[in-house]
């Protein structure tokens, strides 16, 4: 899943300095679990349980469908009765009424039109289809807010259906819930994330209807043909909360990983469409990036410029209080929370005995770079720093 921040490229780099670390853990925490691709890989090696967390419950729902597995799911026909369920409840709701098709691909080579196309839908979203949908009997919280924008009505309607028919059976529905929010992440019409859906200016709409045009039955399937067969060795748990309240679990000697953010901007900006799908319930959006009320965000103090470095420090003293051994990853270069790794490894002299660290370069897409008439590279280099801390 694209996620800002995912170590997907140096798990391995990140994997091996914990296997240094391991020799008193009775478990591995991940508090900062984000995608769930580090708490994935850690439980997937070693014989101890994983303990992954978020203050996102979207991530920790990722996390879940691996780590808290120790055997594959190796029967994968609960989707095709999955799909069922969630066909039978649309139908049911829409009955005979026409909702509108959305446009094909081809209309978007012709701009009035598709765009005439696009505020018919959401003309018909707001007068007629949000009423049927409150006074349903289920709950459509990704169509009543992002139909229109992120998401086709089709595909809003069948990630509804989809998130209130999930199986039952706790393997399957971890698998299940997992792999929606993957297939959500592939399909919405934004560039990324979900700060905001791609517009309907003549240069955005092909992007946006290409979007609204992806399957997301395929998506899910596909999803779960991944996560199905990768288990972790030894069972673990996951929770949704601070860091501070998973610490508060771990026994001495056991190794965290920490991934806290970079930005002063809170990732659930970033990420509410995934986090409205994860909770399952109706909530008011407003702006262009069609956002939840602050209320229902959650906030991060690594996430604010004036807290970060507060929220930093508190971080290493409770770990070393607790005779915690940790694994920071943390860009070398200043980011927009104030922090670089640099403060770490300086802040982590007074509470731990011995500090290792170790630079890794990774390189990423710029999202839309070509590199050629001086504009910004294809391809971006990111240096980090994996920062150990322990004592003894
Ligand atoms: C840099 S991302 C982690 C990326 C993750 N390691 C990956 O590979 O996908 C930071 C994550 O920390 C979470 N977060 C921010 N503040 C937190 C806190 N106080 N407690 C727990 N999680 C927090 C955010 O929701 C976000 O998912």
């Amino acid at each position: 899943m694209k996620y800002m921040g995912h170590k997907g490229r140096i798990v391995s780099a990140i994997s091996d300095q914990i296997e240094e670390l391991v020799s008193e853990a009775h478990a591995l925490a991940d508090p900062f679990c984000g995608s769930g691709i580090v708490a994935w890989t850690l439980a997937e090696r070693f014989d101890l349980p994983v303990l992954a967390g978020d203050l996102q419950s979207f991530a920790a729902a990722r996390a879940a469908s691996v780590v808290e597995r120790n055997a594959p799911v190796e029967d994968v026909t609960f989707v095709d009765r999955w799909f069922q369920r969630a066909e039978r409840i649309i139908a049911d709701t829409i009955e005979s009424r026409r909702i509108p098709e959305t446009p094909n691909a081809e209309i978007a080579g012709k701009y009035k039109i598709a765009r005439a196309s696009v505020e018919r839908t959401r003309e018909y979203l707001d007068r007629t289809l949000s009423d049927i949908l409150r006074n349903s009997g289920h709950k459509w919280p990704i169509t009543l807010a992002y139909a229109g924008y992120y998401f086709s009505v089709q595909q809003a309607l069948t990630f509804d259906a989809l998130r209130a028919t999930l199986p039952k059976k706790k393997a399957e529905r971890t698998v299940a819930l997992s792999a929606l929010i993957g297939a959500a992440s592939r399909c919405s019409g934004s560039p990324g994330h979900t700060a905001q859906p791609l517009g309907i200016s003549e240069g955005s709409l092909p992007h946006l209807l290409e979007a609204w045009n992806r399957s997301v039955f395929n998506a899910v399937r596909e999803e779960v043909s991944k996560i199905a067969p990768r288990h972790a060795k030894v069972e673990g748990e996951t929770s949704v909360g601070s860091w501070e309240m998973l610490c508060d679990r771990l026994a001495p000697g056991d190794v965290v990983f920490c991934d806290p953010p970079y930005s002063d901007v809170q990732y659930s900006r970033f990420y509410h469409v995934l986090e409205t799908l994860s909770r399952g319930s109706v909530i008011d959006v407003s702006g262009t990036g069609r956002n939840p009320p602050f209320a229902e965000r959650p906030e991060s103090e690594f996430s604010r410029k004036s807290k970060a470095l507060a929220e930093a420090e508190k971080l290493l003293q409770h770990a070393a209080d607790r005779e915690l051994r940790l694994v920071i990853t943390f860009p070398i270069s200043r980011q927009s929370n104030g922090l670089a790794a640099q403060t770490f490894s300086k802040k982590a002299s007074k509470y731990f005995g011995r500090i290792q660290s170790q630079e890794v370069t990774s390189t990423f897409s710029s999202l839309g770079g070509n590199g050629s008439n001086g504009r910004r590279p294809a391809r971006v280099a990111k240096v980090e720093r994996i920062i150990c801390c322990y004592d003894g």
